[in-house]
C-alpha cells in the first residue's frame, strides 16, 4: 500500500505526515510526502507527472490555498490550487485505479442555518475561498469515484498560523482582547483530524478502496460549538496569560475582505453512522493540544 500526501508542511499535513510515518514503520505502508518546495500544485503538468511516477494507491490532499481574505483578490491562484489541482489528482487517480482523501471546509455554507449543517444541505459559499473549495469538491467527486471529501472547520494546532497561536501571541502583548462573538463554528485540532483520517486509511487498506456505500462527502469536526470569542476565552483561561480579559465584539466591528458564515457548525453524524468515528469535543481537544505543547 502506497500513500501520496500533498500539503506535508501545512498545519494538518505536518500532523498527518507524522502519523503516517509512524504507521509506515509499523505497517505495510509506504509514504511519499510533498510540500510546496517540492512541487507547486498550480503547475498542473508537473503534478500529473508526479502522480504518474509515484503510482500510489491512495492520494491524501491536505494542501490548499487557505488565505481566506487574500483569496478575494487572488481568485485565479486560489481556484488553481483548490479546484484545478484536485481535478488533476482525481483524473490521474482514476487512471491509476487509486483513491483520494480530500479536505474541504465549512465555508462552503453561507451560515444562515440555525442547526448543524448536514451533508445533504446545499452549499452556498459567500467567499472566493469557499467557492474554490466547493469547486474542488465537485471536481474530485466527478472524476474519482473512489474518494472521500472531508469538510472540516476552524483548524488549529500548536504549529503553523492559526487562531490559537494568534491569541497566545496577542495575550503576551495586551491586557485585553476584543474578539468576534457572533460567528459560531467548531474549533478542530489537527490531531483529532489526523487520528480520524488514519482510521479511514485503515478502512481503505482493509477493503481495497472506498467501497460504493461509503464514498462521498463527510463532515469531520470536533464536537460542540463555540463563537470565536468563546474559543479565545478557553485558550486564554488555559494559558499562562489567564489575567488577560476577552471581550466580545460583532462581525460589523471587525470588517474583513471575505465574508464569513455566521453559523457554520457541521453535523458529524454521517461519519459516525458510516465509520463509527467521532472526534472529541472541541474543549477536550483544546486541552489536549495545549498540554502537548
Ligand atoms: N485552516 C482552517 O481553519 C481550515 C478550516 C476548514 C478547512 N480547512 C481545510 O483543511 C485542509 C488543511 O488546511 P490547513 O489548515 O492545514 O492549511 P495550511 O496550514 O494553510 O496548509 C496548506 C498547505 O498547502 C500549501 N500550499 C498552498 N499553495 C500551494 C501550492 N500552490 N502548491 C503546493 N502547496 C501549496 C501551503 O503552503 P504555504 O504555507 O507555503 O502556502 C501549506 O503548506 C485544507 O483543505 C483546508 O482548506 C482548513
Amino acid at each position: 500500500m502506497k500513500i501520496l500526501l500533498f500539503g506535508r508542511d501545512g498545519q494538518l499535513g505536518t500532523h498527518l505526515n507524522e502519523i503516517l510515518v509512524a504507521e509506515s514503520l509499523s505497517d505495510n505502508v509506504e509514504l511519499s510526502a510533498y510540500g510546496i518546495e517540492d512541487l507547486d500544485l498550480s503547475h498542473l503538468d508537473e503534478l500529473r507527472d508526479v502522480i504518474n511516477e509515484e503510482q500510489a494507491d491512495l492520494i491524501i490532499n491536505a494542501a490548499a490555498y487557505t488565505a481566506v481574505d487574500k483569496a478575494e483578490a487572488d481568485a485565479d491562484l486560489a481556484e488553481m490550487v483548490n479546484a484545478r489541482a484536485p481535478e488533476v489528482m482525481a483524473k490521474a487517480a482514476t487512471a491509476l485505479n487509486a483513491g483520494i482523501i480530500h479536505y474541504s471546509t465549512d465555508y462552503v455554507f453561507d451560515g444562515s442555518a440555525k442547526q448543524p449543517y448536514s451533508e445533504i444541505d446545499l452549499p452556498h459559499p459567500e467567499s472566493v475561498y469557499g467557492q474554490t473549495k466547493l469547486d474542488g469538491e465537485i471536481a474530485v467527486l466527478k472524476y474519482c469515484k473512489n474518494s472521500l471529501i472531508l469538510r472540516t472547520s476552524w483548524v488549529y494546532s500548536m504549529h503553523g498560523q492559526n487562531f490559537l497561536r494568534t491569541m497566545l501571541r496577542l495575550a503576551a502583548e495586551r491586557d485585553e482582547l476584543t474578539i468576534v462573538g457572533d460567528q459560531y463554528g467548531a474549533p478542530t485540532t489537527t490531531r483529532a483530524l489526523s487520528d480520524a483520517t488514519l482510521k479511514l486509511v485503515q478502512y481503505f487498506m482493509l477493503h481495497g478502496g472506498f467501497t460504493e456505500e461509503v464514498r462521498g462527502v463527510y463532515h469531520m469536526t470536533c464536537g460542540g460549538e463555540a463563537s470565536w470569542c468563546d474559543f479565545a476565552s478557553a485558550i486564554i483561561a488555559a494559558s499562562e496569560f489567564s489575567d488577560t480579559s476577552v471581550t466580545a465584539i460583532t462581525t460589523a466591528d471587525y470588517p474583513t475582505p471575505a465574508k464569513r458564515p455566521a453559523y457554520s457548525v457541521l453535523s458529524n453524524d454521517k461519519l459516525f453512522d458510516t465509520f463509527g468515528i467521532r472526534l472529541p469535543d472541541w474543549e477536550t481537544a483544546l486541552t489536549q493540544c495545549m498540554q502537548e505543547s
